[in-house]
């Protein structure tokens, strides 16, 4: 039989596609794993991979619910009732915030894919979102699809990381309709404090601008004290939602599980998108959440501790080798002041070929991330000492 040739379409992406920011730190895996295949013995502290598993019960529970029927069919649209009252549960115990299940919570399929829908939500072509810099990328891509523009807010040492809203212009606050936070922040390791949101929603209620509060390291705060919840400020849900990943708190960034709560419109603009693009989460997975979420958080609390003793002797081992840096108050990462004379990729290219050590460069995280590498805490105490140790064999503090 004659083979039949056919011709290739062209395939014209939207332009939407061409929006899309660069992925900086595809690169970088890519420079790792080459290095890794070498033969080198990588440390690599360069990714937000939480690198313990999740607790026994949590996949006990997902290994029942797996073989329930009633888990082998579709699940409710926007999830199932148990899961929300359980999210409005551990937030009333661990914020004292009040949340309806119905109303005030809405289920996704990671704090990743939440991110990007608020902005396609909210914004239009011309609208301005207001995003942290340096900050997580995902927030650039949202607003990339949306076609809507960013205005920067510069997260400065000397301002304890925190935006100052005053250096936003009168022109720009009339553009804005969204803005993303994060603390226990991504990539630079501070947190807020209540005095702070308090400011945040005067802020966004003078100028009608929602808040995107991204609270994924929400149990990770160190020297005893515990995040503050954009929620426990006064007026928050009037202003904002938060969304909050069961990935870094409960080790499950495999499962592909977080959840948005607040402010009831916006819940309900998340649910009416999600109802056009999926049917919820797989129920088991649902179930292994609410059995996270409603039993004991004996391993949350021990998890904290983990990455607060490697805080603790890795900035031990730092200052033995004369790298000065502000100790993370929260979440598991190390932001770290690059030496003089290098930017922070030449820096970060530095330490991955003469010390096999893999940090994240400040720059993959926006202009003001340049001067700073960022450490992931995501690796045995003994591997930080060993990965400090061969930095400072390099003398170059
Ligand atoms: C600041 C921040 N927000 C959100 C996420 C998203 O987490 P996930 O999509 O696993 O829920 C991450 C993950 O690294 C993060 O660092």
């Amino acid at each position: 039989m004659l083979e039949e040739t056919y011709r290739s379409i062209s395939i014209k992406p939207a332009a939407r596609m061409n929006r899309l920011p660069k992925q900086f730190f595809a690169q970088l895996v890519q420079r790792t794993n080459a290095r890794i295949a070498d033969g080198h013995d990588v440390i690599n502290l360069g990714q937000g991979n939480p690198d313990l598993p999740t607790a026994p019960h949590i996949v006990t529970a997902l290994q029942e619910a797996a073989t329930d029927p009633i888990n082998h069919k579709y699940p409710p649209f926007s999830g199932h009732r148990y899961l929300k009252e359980a999210i409005a549960k551990r937030y009333k115990e661990d914020y004292n915030v009040d949340l309806d299940p119905d109303t005030e919570v809405a289920v996704l399929f990671g704090g990743k894919t939440g991110l990007v829908e608020i902005s396609q939500i909210l914004l239009n072509a011309g609208d301005v979102c207001l995003v942290p810099d340096p900050g997580y990328p995902d927030y650039w891509s949202g607003v990339a699809l949306a076609g809507a523009d960013m205005v920067m807010m510069p997260l400065l040492e000397e301002n304890q990381f925190l935006p100052d809203y005053e250096r936003i212009t009168k022109q720009q606050l009339e553009r804005a309709k969204l803005m993303f936070l994060n603390y226990p922040n991504n990539p630079t390791a501070a947190t807020a404090s209540s005095d702070f949101y308090a400011d945040t929603v005067q802020f966004a209620a003078k100028h009608n601008i929602v808040v995107a509060s991204d609270f994924a390291y929400g149990s990770i705060g160190f020297d005893g004290k515990r995040p503050v919840s954009f929620l426990q400020t006064p007026g928050a849900k009037e202003v904002g939602i938060e969304f909050y990943t069961m990935s870094k708190t409960y080790n499950m960034a495999g499962w592909r599980v977080a959840f948005a709560v607040g402010n009831k419109e916006l819940i309900r603009f998340i649910n009416l998108m999600q109802d056009h693009m999926y049917v919820s989460l797989f129920g088991a997975v649902q179930a292994a959440a609410a059995a996270a979420l409603t039993g004991s958080q004996h391993t949350v609390h021990e998890l904290c501790a983990t990455y607060e003793q490697r805080r603790n002797v890795f900035f031990k081992e730092l200052h033995r080798i004369g790298w000065e840096a502000v100790p993370s108050a929260g979440s598991f990462f190390a932001w770290l002041p690059v030496p003089k004379n290098f930017n922070s990729a030449q820096f970060a290219d530095l330490l991955l070929e003469r010390a096999n050590v893999v940090t994240a460069p400040g720059i993959g995280f926006g202009k003001h991330g340049e001067g700073y590498v960022r450490v992931g805490l995501l690796a045995p105490e003994a591997r930080l000492c060993e990965a400090a140790e061969r930095i400072g064999r390099l003398s170059l503090f």
